[in-house]
């Protein structure tokens, strides 16, 4: 069974595994371990009998948007619905507070549609712009797609 749960301390070698094998492939932005300690309260994690098998993170942009990040699943887990079970509890936990819209800047369209979300102009976003984007190495040429969905 999966349960989904916020990380702890102990599951950040393990988070930091997971999010650096799909950075290696470009599918998501590198995190150190300092970045992912220091935001531990902003990861959830999937675990199926004590094993880590997915993370997810939450990131506040502004009183109106919040960013979904470092979504990864470990590839022997994929096609069981983890993913789809940690976009919901970020979802829920961007409900909770109070922010009505959830962005994915991702390469995974299909899956997000699936789980609600649509595409967006990045210029529909100007908040993740101006603090997140410029200081990516992606940016100005960013091919990532921009999804969103409203709470
Ligand atoms: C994208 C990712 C998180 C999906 O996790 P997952 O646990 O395999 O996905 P799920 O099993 O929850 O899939 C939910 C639905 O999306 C579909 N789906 C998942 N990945 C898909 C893909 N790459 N292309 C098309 N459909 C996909 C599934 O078939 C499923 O459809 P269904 O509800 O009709 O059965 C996972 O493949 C992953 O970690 N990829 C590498 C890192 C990455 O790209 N992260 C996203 C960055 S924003």
């Amino acid at each position: 069974m999966i349960k989904v749960r916020k990380a702890v301390l102990n599951d950040i070698d393990r988070v930091y595994e997971l999010v650096n094998q799909y950075a290696g492939e470009e599918l998501l932005l590198p995190r150190t371990r300092d970045s992912l300690i220091i935001n531990i309260q902003s990861i959830f994690v999937a675990e199926e009998a004590g094993e880590v098998l997915g993370v997810a993170s939450l990131a506040i942009l502004g009183q109106d948007l919040a960013e979904i990040r470092s979504l990864a699943v470990d590839k022997k887990a994929q096609g069981r619905g983890i993913g789809k079970i940690l976009v919901e509890k970020i979802i829920e936990e961007t409900k909770k507070l109070g922010i009505p819209k959830l962005i994915s800047l991702t390469y995974q369209v299909v899956f997000f549609e699936k789980c609600g979300f649509t595409v967006i102009n990045k210029e529909e976003m100007p908040q993740k712009v101006w603090t997140d984007c410029i200081h990516c190495p992606k940016f100005p040429a960013c091919d990532e797609i921009a999804m969103a969905i409203s709470l």
